[in-house]
């Protein structure tokens, strides 16, 4: 008999996570949008820690889309301001674990101190190894493909290429991410069915799961059931439901105390 899969080859390699609901979430409890905007920075915390000990080695978090900009302008300078607060408490202990944290979307809009802090972040954990952490922000899939395409047409402007050279694979190569396996599992939180110019182009093959539990209630439990459900659509093991099982026990949660 083979032996089972080991947990490394059902969980995914990375799973990329639309944090929706926030808003919803603080006004069931009649307070303000922000205030759900803080406790899912804890959910985010929750995320990042059962990712790493489960082996994923890419988690990619959208946490403020190029649209959100819209939204008003005290909320937008709240989640800024949050932002740069989460960037400086957990720095530490993200760098102590082994993750490397990488920003993806247009920072140039974002303050100048905040770009700094950013620019600091990246660099102090530029060579850990154990999990990727990218964080998009002002991202959107739309701007990530303009962008790829500008930097095409830069090469065939100063006649390093043609324009018959340019391939989906080349293009590929100057999204971001692109040093990073493709994501396979996308879920999205709080209950909408669509991709909100998320990972347009790099999620074109993933498994997409929806809950409606909301982005601040997310928690190992939830995270658990999706990655189950990715591993049984996978279907790559030919396993029985039962042999799965087992393999499935193996993913650790916490209880929360
Ligand atoms: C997601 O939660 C967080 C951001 C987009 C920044 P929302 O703020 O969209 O929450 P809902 O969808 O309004 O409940
Ligand atoms: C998507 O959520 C963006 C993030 C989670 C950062 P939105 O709440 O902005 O998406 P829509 O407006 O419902 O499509
Ligand atoms: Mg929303």
């Amino acid at each position: 008999m083979t032996d089972l899969p080991t947990l490394q080859q059902i969980v995914p390699k990375h799973v990329a996570i639309i944090m929706d609901g926030n808003g919803r979430w603080a006004k069931q409890r009649g307070k303000l949008r922000t205030f759900g905007h803080k406790a899912g920075a804890e959910a985010v915390r929750r995320a990042v820690a059962f990712a790493r000990r489960n082996g994923i080695q890419s988690l990619t978090l959208f946490a403020f889309s190029s649209e959100n900009w819209r939204r008003p302008e005290k909320e937008v300078s709240v989640l800024m301001d949050l932002f740069m607060t989460v960037l400086k408490r957990e720095l530490k202990q993200l760098h102590d674990n082994d993750i490397k944290l990488q920003i993806i979307g247009d920072r140039s809009r974002f303050s100048e101190r905040l770009q700094r802090r950013i620019a600091e972040a990246e660099q102090k954990t530029a060579a850990n190894q154990l999990l990727t952490l990218n964080v998009a922000a002002n991202y959107g899939g739309q701007w990530d493909i303009t962008q790829a395409a500008q930097t095409l047409a830069r090469q065939v402007e100063q006649g390093e290429l043609t324009s018959e050279q340019i391939t989906p694979e080349q293009l590929a190569q100057h999204l971001q991410l692109a040093q990073q396996p493709t994501p396979d599992l996308v879920i999205r939180t709080g209950g909408e069915c669509r991709m909100s110019n998320f990972l347009l182009w790099q999620a074109a093959y993933a498994e997409l799961y929806f809950t409606p539990v909301l982005w601040p209630d997310f928690d190992d439990d939830v995270f658990l059931q999706a990655v189950v459900e990715f591993a049984q659509r996978e279907r790559r093991f030919g396993l029985t439901s039962e042999q799965l099982e087992s393999v499935i026990q193996k993913i650790e949660t916490r209880v929360e105390e």
